[in-house]
């Protein structure tokens, strides 16, 4: 069955900053990449993950992991033998993420979200069954967010989905182009509330 959180988590060694702190200190370093100075409400997480079939679901992908606000639960609902692959750009948060998460279903990839394809191809992945991204879409540098939109459609199984929390719906204009059918939800109790959309690919 899934591993339960406490096995999930390492006891946090003396001198490793709460996941509250670390995400601060990464906001301090890094405002537009990282883009909130608050983890997800765990409201957000369970409505986010509330439509996963985690029976069917053998790779899970994390955009923009942060602290591992998302990869704990995660972790908790996925099949024994699943992968839940999370990528960031911050070196900080992998190192972070390596020291503190402790399940052989985990693996943290320093690396850009663009790059999801090779990243899932080098760990022996055609496609993902789920991708979620915390990514600040509207900050990104000019000429991503379309680009990872692009390559998160084709890493994804006909049947699979596009999960994605942001704190603006501009964040649909990415995922209109590729995807046909998008479901939506708003999540008030998140710092600030939050837009929730599921884009199913066919
Ligand atoms: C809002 S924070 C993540 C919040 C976290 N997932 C949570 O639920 O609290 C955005 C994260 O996206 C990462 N990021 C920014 N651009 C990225 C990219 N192109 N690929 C992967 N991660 C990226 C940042 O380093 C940061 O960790």
């Amino acid at each position: 069955m899934a591993t339960s959180s406490s096995a999930a988590r390492r006891a946090r060694p003396a001198g490793i900053p709460s996941p509250a702190q670390m995400f601060f200190q990464g906001f301090l370093k890094h405002p537009v990449m990282v883009g909130s100075i608050i983890p997800s409400s765990d409201k957000l997480i369970r409505k986010m993950l509330g439509p996963v079939d985690w029976a069917n679901c053998k790779l899970f992908v994390e955009y923009g992991p942060g602290v591992g606000t998302f990869c704990r639960p995660i972790l908790e609902r996925m099949a024994p033998d699943a992968t839940l692959i999370a990528i960031d750009t911050n070196a900080d948060f992998i190192r972070y993420l390596d020291a503190t998460i402790v399940d052989s279903r985990f693996q943290a990839v320093e690396g850009s979200a663009a790059d999801v394809q090779r990243i899932i191809g080098e760990r022996g992945f055609d496609h993902a069954d789920y991708i979620l991204s915390g990514l600040p879409f509207s900050t990104l540098p000019a000429g991503v967010g379309p680009a990872i939109a692009a390559a998160t459609h084709q890493a994804l199984r006909p049947g699979g989905a596009f999960l994605v929390y942001q704190f603006s719906p501009k964040v649909k204009d990415f995922l209109v182009p590729h995807w046909q059918r998008i479901d939506h939800a708003m999540e008030w109790w998140n710092v600030p509330p939050a837009q929730l959309y599921w884009g199913w690919k066919d």
